[in-house]
């Protein structure tokens, strides 16, 4: 059975006192190592990475990412960060493709491809985010968008590439506050589809969307889930540490 990874992204949320607490709170609880078969990974905001990284400790068990980063190296793009930037700053980790990103912010399979390409260059772990609106879901193209989205950004990998990327299916009608927790069922179909595309071949697939403490088991439950990505449960350290446990004991099964 592949190593389970969970972790958060942190979105626009916390201070740097908060960010902190959170982390300092995990380091202690974890003293050193990670969970039995379980993956950590932790994904600040850009100005909390290099306070993250001084927390957590060089060799942490916890993986350290950033929410985005440029395709270019460097130059002259206002407001961006590059993955050499950001692997400066200490991550390990380059969140791409994020529907919040997607929708508000122009993201596009473009530049995803471009994105992931960046951070298999520099040596990061691209993490893929895919998912589909509840208006494809409603019109019966859920499974055709994600493949499509995953395609698009993974075009032109070769074996050793691709085996270094992570995929997050997180379907948008299940994030954030105005989401619902999707049904088992609902996930068997998309993750079957993308099972069969690449289960052999990532470092992993997760699952994200209003996961909580009532449904993280069962998601872990589904063929081909081998992780969680998630915000608001783990956002509460306690909720993160509780997250740990299930998928520790889940792997432990
Ligand atoms: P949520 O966010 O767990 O708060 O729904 C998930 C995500 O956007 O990754």
């Amino acid at each position: 059975m592949s190593t389970l990874w969970v972790g958060t992204s942190w979105k626009m949320t916390k201070n740097l006192a908060e960010g902190r607490a959170w982390a300092g709170g995990l380091r202690e609880h974890l003293e050193g190592s990670a969970p039995t078969g379980v993956q950590p990974f932790v994904i600040p905001s850009f100005t909390a990475t290099t306070t993250v990284r001084g927390i957590l400790g060089e060799g942490s068990p916890v993986l350290l990412g950033v929410q985005n980063a440029h395709w270019e190296d460097a130059g002259a793009w206002t407001g961006e960060v590059s993955v050499p930037q950001a692997q400066d700053a200490g991550a390990q980790i380059v969140e791409i493709g994020h529907s919040e990103r997607r929708e508000h912010f122009g993201e596009t399979v473009a530049t995803t491809r471009l994105k992931v390409a960046a951070a298999l260059r520099h040596g990061l772990t691209p993490l893929l985010c895919i998912g589909e609106s509840a208006a494809i879901k409603a019109a019966g193209g859920s499974t055709e968008h994600i493949l499509e989205q995953a395609a698009g950004a993974l075009e032109g990998l070769g074996t050793e590439e691709l085996s270094r990327v992570v995929i997050a299916y997180e379907p948008i009608w299940a994030i954030g506050e105005s989401g619902r927790p999707a049904t088992v069922e609902e996930l068997i179909e998309p993750f079957a589809s993308l099972g069969r595309a690449y289960s052999d071949r990532v470092t992993g697939i997760l699952y994200g969307g209003s996961v909580n403490l009532d449904n993280a088991a069962d998601l872990l439950g589904i063929e081909h889930v081998t992780g969680l990505f998630v915000g608001r449960t783990a956002w509460r350290l306690e909720g993160y540490l509780e997250l740990l446990r299930i998928a520790e004991a889940h792997a432990a099964r």
